[in-house]
This record gives structure tokens, sequence and C-alpha cells, in this order.
């Protein structure tokens, strides 16, 4: 049922991971491991997670040269993952660059190919940013939009984004672009310190196709029970 949902699994260790993963069970199906996990204990992570039959997010934000980011999409591939991501601020050279390369290995290979998503602005900035940076964008929404056209004419599957801007995106680029959007926040759960936050049924009727959210989830006393409260709040 569409949003899914990605857990956001921001541990330092696999045993945390490991403690949320069966304790949602079957109410979960896709998990985000981000910089921390990665970095702290990646492959047995990994490894874990396929065990499990989980989907998994790749959330690396590769951001260097064309050549560079290409290789470690490349690495990438041995891990099987379902979703990698690359800063589309790479610019397009980095991002069609990679595509090209990754469909014609994984079409010549028999590999299967992950969804390769663009991050746009991240929600820690703001207009203040895009002042400092004289990057001449009257919005955040102009610029995420202006990054997501980009990211697709350079063949990306969708973006990261807030859900709020899911509408324009879709409008302006298709409904088969993804939108992949974190800050959610069940109506009832703490906002902590995310800012424009978004409940699952609004992300839900703003169209968007994956809902990140962390620790409305990890958090919870109950993590299967807060999963399933999340998806019927979105029906
Ligand atoms: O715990 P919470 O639901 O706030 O976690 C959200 C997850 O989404 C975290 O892993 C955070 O790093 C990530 N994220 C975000 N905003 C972005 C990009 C990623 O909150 N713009």
């Amino acid at each position: 049922m569409k949003p899914e949902i990605i857990v956001a699994l921001d541990f330092d260790n696999l045993d945390s991971a490991k403690n949320i993963v069966e304790k949602a069970d079957d109410a979960i199906s896709w998990y985000k491991v981000g910089l921390e996990l990665f970095v702290a204990d990646g492959q047995r992570v990994i490894e874990y997670l396929k065990s499990k039959d989980k989907k998994i997010f790749l959330d690396l934000k590769f951001h260097d040269i064309p050549n560079t980011v290409t290789n470690a999409v490349f690495a990438s591939l041995k891990y099987e993952t379902d979703m990698v991501n690359m800063h589309t601020q790479g610019g397009p050279e980095m991002m069609s660059g990679i595509v090209g390369q990754i469909d014609e290995y994984c079409d010549k290979h028999s590999v299967s190919r992950p969804l390769l998503i663009g991050v746009t602005l991240l929600t820690s900035l703001d207009e203040n940013y895009l002042n400092l940076m004289k990057l001449g964008f009257e919005s955040s929404r102009e610029y995420v939009l202006h990054l997501a056209e980009i990211a697709k004419k350079s063949g990306l599957n969708g973006v990261v984004s807030s859900a709020q801007e899911t509408p324009f995106i879709k409008k302006a680029i298709g409904n088969d672009f993804i939108t992949v959007t974190p800050g959610i926040r069940p109506a009832a759960a703490s906002v902590d310190d995310q800012k424009r936050v978004v409940t699952p049924k609004d992300a839900k009727d703003m169209g968007t196709d994956f809902i990140v959210i962390g620790r409305p989830v990890t958090k919870a006393d109950d993590p299967k029970k807060a999963a399933m409260e999340i998806r019927e709040e979105m029906c």
C-alpha cells in the first residue's frame, strides 16, 4: 500500500538495529541504513537485513566528483540494496553518469538495480542558506523543484524531499517520479527536533511514495504496534 513506510535505523550498533527489526516483525519491510549505522557496522547490518528479507534504503547521500560517486554506487551493488541516494547538488553529469553505467552493468550481468534517488535541499536548510549561498531562488520549494527537475533529466528515479513539496514535484515532473519523504510525525507523536512535520495521512494525501520515519517507531515501547498505528492512520 502506498506510501510504503521506511523505518530509519539511526543507531551506532547492530544489536540496537536488530532489536527494532525483531520487535517490528512483519509490520515493517523497509529499513533505512544511514551514515552512522553504515560506518559503525554496515556490512553486518546489511547482511542481517537481507537474511530477514527486508528491503534496504542505503542512505549515504553520495556527493563527490562523478567518477568517485559512480564507483561508490558500483561498490554498493554487492549489498543488493533496493534504494541508494546521492546529492542532486553533485550536478547532472554526476547523476547521469551513474544512471547510464549502472543501467548498462545491471542489464548485462542480471544484477538487480537499486532505485537511484536524489537528495534535494536538506530539511535542516532553508531560505537563509539560499541567500547565504547567493543561489537566487525565492523559496526552498522553488529550489527543490529545480533540483528535482535536474534529477529527472539526469535519469534518477526520484528525490528525497519534504512531503509538502510532493504535490508540486508530482505536478511538474509526473506521478511516476518517486518522492521519499522524512519529517513524518503521527498526529499524537512528539515532534522531536523536526521542524516542518507532516502526518502520515497528510503525506499520503499529498501523494508521496515512501515515508521515512524513525523515532516514533524506534523509541516506541511497542514498535510493531506503533508501525501498525501509522499504517491505520493512513487508511
Ligand atoms: O526520527 P525521525 O523520524 O526524525 O528520523 C528521520 C530520518 O530521516 C533520520 O534518519 C533523518 O536523518 C532522516 N532525514 C530527515 N530529513 C532529511 C533527510 C533525512 O529527517 N531532509
